[in-house]
């Protein structure tokens, strides 16, 4: 099973990144050395994790990190992804936890000494459960709060980075956790979800600040996830729905960013679902950034619905995910096309892309035909972007391995490593060896035109 690019194709310089990332709640584990955060307590509530599942062992990458690391080394990649647990480094007093910084520290430093790029993201959706427990991103104060805890790790990590991501997928912290709770910290209103959306921005914005300060040289910005969305029919009310969900969805979390205020559709939404936005919040938030993230996975089918405005549909008969996710590689490449016409961005590193697939280990060996599969079309469309003038400057495989799938729990595999996580003990799937020898490749080619 191979992986493979036009010879010609930007993506076989070797200034292109290619990495892997992971997050810290989904496969550190090391309970006992930080504070509790929501997804602690999301986790330990009734029928909120399929499989009844927590994140107190996860990869125990806690303990095992030196070996993932040269696990990762093995790969070929060019750069790590990883993301910082707040918890883990400042105490419920706001002084720094001595050892968790240590922990980040010898992980950063053993990356540089084999020559990985760190690709750090501030958050990862592990908030501390005590500043939930003071109203969480539905409280104004937890955006200077993770001011200060950015500030805390920049000063500390001195120049071992390479580049800031402040949030991961603001959507999902806001939406998932905040207006349909099906996240952590389950909130459910559809009073609620803007308000924590506009905070979170805030947050961005305002670490964003501290970066450009304290951090000058890291390449700083944000991670987005996107949804591109399709109307059902070419019927102007699904025409007009699909438009209402795409702002609701998408546009939300990216116009603020890069145009300094929400989508239209901000007036149509009643006043209690509105956020509270105060003089010279939007300023903050557009604050402008060296790299946008994204992170693309599958699309969304919108029709008209005379309740909901829209509502989301499914199509029968269309390949899919583990997850039940619709495989649609040309969703990127309109999504990567479009946001280039619609904004003015900078450079774009494609920050999270895979699949889950129901792996099984034979003999030794994982043989995920599937996700070669989904990885080379995903790939190509990222190609087809590229090649319409899209600046994207680097790829994150989503996941280096397997891990805590949040509610989906540990059900869902989307690494290129597979986890026994009775034994921890990790096995490269197909897909992982395929991912390592494009990279391979990519450093031959190279060297043969130099
Ligand atoms: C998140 C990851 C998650 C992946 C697959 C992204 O939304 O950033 O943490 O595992 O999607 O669901």
């Amino acid at each position: 099973m191979k992986l493979t690019l036009p010879y010609n194709s930007k993506m076989n310089s070797t200034d292109f990144i290619y990495g892997v990332a992971t997050a810290s709640f989904q496969i550190e584990g090391g309970i006992e050395q930080r504070l509790p955060c929501i997804w602690d307590t999301f986790c330990s509530l009734e029928n909120t994790i399929v499989d009844g599942s927590n994140g107190d062992v996860a990869c125990d990458h806690y303990h095992k990190w030196p070996q993932d690391i040269e696990m990762i080394e093995s790969l070929g990649v060019d750069a790590y992804r990883l993301s910082i647990s707040w918890g883990r480094v400042v105490n419920e007093d706001g002084s720094i936890n001595a050892t968790g910084i240590a922990f980040y520290i010898a992980l950063l430093d053993k990356l540089i000494e084999k020559n990985i790029k760190s690709f750090v993201t501030l958050y990862h959706w592990d908030l501390p459960q005590h500043l939930e427990d003071k109203g969480g991103w539905l409280n104004r104060e937890t955006a200077y709060e993770f001011q200060k805890y950015t500030e805390i790790v920049i000063k500390a990590f001195g120049n071992r980075v390479h580049s800031y991501a402040t949030l991961n997928e603001p959507f999902c912290s806001a939406y998932l956790g905040y207006e349909i709770g099906i996240h952590a910290p389950g909130i459910k209103g559809k009073e609620f979800g803007k308000k924590a959306a506009h905070h979170l921005l805030l947050a961005h914005g305002l670490a964003m600040q501290s970066l450009k300060k304290l951090s000058p040289n890291t390449l700083n910005g944000i991670v987005l996830n996107f949804s591109p969305s399709y109307p059902a029919s070419q019927n102007p009310a699904d025409i007009a729905a699909t438009q209402f969900a795409d702002d609701y969805f998408n546009q939300w979390y990216i116009k603020p960013i890069f145009d300094a205020q929400y989508p239209e559709i901000l007036s149509q939404l009643p006043l209690s679902q509105q956020p509270d936005i105060i003089a010279g919040d939007m300023d903050i938030i557009a604050e402008s950034v060296d790299f946008l993230g994204i992170n693309y996975y599958t699309r969304a089918i919108y029709q008209a619905d005379e309740n909901e405005i829209f509502a989301q549909i499914t199509l029968k008969d269309v390949p899919l995910t583990d997850m039940g996710w619709e495989i649609y590689p040309s969703g990127f490449s309109d999504l990567l096309i479009s946001l280039n016409a619609k904004y003015t961005l900078p450079p774009i590193y494609i920050t999270e892309n895979g699949a889950a697939m129901p792996d099984s280990i034979k003999d030794g060996k994982v043989e995920d035909a599937h996700r070669v599969a989904y990885y080379q079309s995903h790939l190509n469309a990222v190609n087809t972007a590229i090649e319409s003038g899209v600046d994207i400057r680097g790829y994150f495989a989503w996941s280096l391995m397997d891990n805590f799938e949040w509610a989906e729990g540990y059900l869902k595999r989307f690494g290129i490593v597979y986890v026994d996580y009775q034994s921890q003990e990790r096995t490269i799937k197909a897909s992982g060896y395929a991912y390592r020898d494009l990279i391979h490749q990519r450093n031959s080619n190279y060297l043969s035109n130099s």
